[in-house]
């Protein structure tokens, strides 16, 4: 599986830890911004963050791996390509276009899509989010794409000539006003805005939604704005 840097990312340990399965090592605390990783000293005295999970613990404060495993982190730039060999506690490990292998984190990388089949949760996917008024697509049904969207503040008056278009709140609360009403929408409910009819959408609050419409469709409709969105980005 390939996926693509969204930034910078530089190693932080200039001597990782390593073992091979079968070593025994000592075992410390767990990390508090990666719980998945225990402070562990191996037998040449170095010490580092290991997978807890990759380790047997033997009752005295020592643990058996479980398999081979190396700290190494891998130096890449934004925009840089990388294959997926391995995943672990929110963290993949990579090889990079040089052939150089290591761990990286993965809220630095953009991962392919969720392929159709396969489960995928819409938290995950806002996770990935930081922009708002900015669509990013989470899935297709033939020609129709799912998009989720982060709204805060106002958006512009638009219309969409050839399309309805879905919104479902995910989380928080929205307005769709029309120029002789508005319907506000809460977690669970949803809207189908009629083609061809003028609308606007507002949050006062951070909200999130899910957008029903098909592939193709600007988000700004026949208005021109600022707020127009890239198509066809995936998150
Ligand atoms: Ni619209």
């Amino acid at each position: 599986m390939r996926a693509r840097l969204l930034r910078d990312v530089r190693t932080r340990y200039a001597n990782p830890i390593g073992f091979r399965r079968g070593d025994v090592v000592q075992l410390g605390a767990c990390d508090t911004e990666w719980p998945a990783f225990a402070w562990t000293t191996t037998n040449d005295g170095n010490a580092g963050w290991a997978p807890v999970e990759w380790l047997r613990p033997l009752g005295d404060g020592s643990a058996e791996a479980l398999r081979d495993y190396s700290a190494r982190e891998l130096d890449a730039d934004n925009g840089d390509d990388v294959e997926l060999l391995d995943e672990y506690g929110g963290w993949c490990w990579a090889r990079d276009a040089h052939g150089a292998e290591g761990w990286l984190p993965e809220n630095a990388l953009r991962m392919p899509p969720t392929p159709k089949g396969e489960k995928l949760s819409l938290a995950v996917k806002l996770a990935g989010i930081d922009e708002h008024w900015s669509p990013r697509v989470i899935a297709e049904m033939n020609d129709v794409q799912f998009k989720l969207v982060k709204l805060h503040g106002e958006f512009v008056w638009h219309a969409h000539d050839t399309t309805d278009e879905t919104f479902l709140v995910v989380r928080g609360e929205m307005q769709v006003a029309y120029r002789d009403h508005e319907v506000t929408l809460r977690e669970g409910e949803m809207v189908v805005i009629p083609r061809g009819v003028e609308h606007i959408t507002r949050a006062a609050d951070e909200c999130h939604a899910l957008i029903i419409e098909p592939r193709g469709v600007v988000n700004t409709g026949d208005a021109d704005s600022d707020l127009t969105a890239a198509n066809d980005v995936w998150v």
